[in-house]
């Protein structure tokens, strides 16, 4: 399943993407599409991917709590 159409971004690469700006403390969405190694086009799947940052930023906020 493609979360970017336009780049040819799957989920699986955007997770690792995600994972890995969540880590670097830049959790941003421009930081995953230069993650990806992409940019931009139609921007229709940012949203996705904000959704996919808050996801993964409430999941590790929820570990470092335990
Ligand atoms: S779907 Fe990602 S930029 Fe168009």
């Amino acid at each position: 399943m493609f979360v970017c159409n336009c780049n040819g971004v799957r989920m699986r690469d955007m997770t690792v993407a995600v994972d890995a700006v969540i880590g670097s403390g830049a959790p941003t969405v421009d930081a995953v599409y230069a993650a990806c190694g992409v940019a931009p086009k139609c921007g229709r799947c940012k949203v996705d991917i904000r959704r996919m940052l808050d996801a993964a930023n409430t999941s590790s906020c929820a570990l470092a709590a335990e």
